[in-house]
């Protein structure tokens, strides 16, 4: 199976694709809140989603990935995780980048490389292989990695008082390497991606992401 035509940044897309990367408690939430607000005062379109979950039938899928008891072989979660992208993209995220809006979206193909290919039993590559088939190839224009310290990240979510979900619930070597995973994405697209010090103030981060938006949008 081959990703298929990577087109990521492609000068023919009307919209601006922005997602929010990083470890469970990172703070993806505020920060794609604050960049929305942002852009709906400047009287930019806005269509704020997320994966998994961002349709119908993702939320279907979610309740499966996150809250099934019991096993998920690795090769059905990574499936299951593709399938909601493949239905999110071609029923949201495409149709709202062709009228020019801009898509903010909680999370995409580079969690399920660091989450799926974090267990150690399938490899990076073929993660992203297919994740790239499952969206004819659609990268981000901009992609926000909130990089924290895993044992950070724990405290934040315990005052939280959420019950955790499955994968929240992994041990923290699991963390670990999810977060090493997302900083050897992030070095290896230094185009695509924002890194940002999820431990420094909530409007210092929205400054920065602001600022990268400003040129992205200047650049048309
Ligand atoms: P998220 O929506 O950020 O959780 P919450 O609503 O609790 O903040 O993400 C749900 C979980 O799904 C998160 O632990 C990461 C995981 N995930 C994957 O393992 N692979 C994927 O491809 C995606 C999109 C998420």
């Amino acid at each position: 199976m081959t990703g298929g035509d990577v087109t990521g940044g492609e000068s023919s897309r009307a919209g601006l694709f922005v997602t929010f990367e990083g470890g469970d408690g990172a703070g993806k939430t505020t920060q794609a809140t604050l960049l929305e607000e942002w852009l709906r005062a400047d009287g930019r379109d806005v269509v704020r989603t997320r994966e998994p979950g961002g349709t119908e039938v993702g939320v279907l899928i979610r309740d499966i990935v996150l809250h099934h008891r019991g096993e998920v072989a690795p090769r059905a979660e990574a499936l299951l995780y593709a399938a909601d992208r493949a239905h999110h993209i071609e029923t949201v995220v495409r149709p709202a980048l062709d009228r020019g809006d801009v898509v903010i979206q909680d999370r995409y193909l580079d969690s399920s490389v660091a989450y799926q290919g974090a267990g150690r039993v399938l490899g990076r590559d073929e993660v992203r292989s297919l994740s790239l088939w499952a969206t004819e190839g659609l990268l981000p224009d901009l992609t926000v990695l909130l990089d924290l310290d895993p044992a950070a990240a724990r405290l934040r979510l315990d005052a939280d008082d959420k019950p955790f979900d499955r994968l929240e619930a992994e041990r923290e070597t699991f963390h670990v390497r999810v977060r090493e995973e997302f900083l050897a994405l992030a070095a290896a697209e230094p185009g695509r991606f924002l890194v940002l010090d999820a431990s420094l103030p909530a409007g210092q981060l929205a400054d920065a992401v602001r600022e990268r938006l400003r040129s992205l949008l200047a650049a048309g």
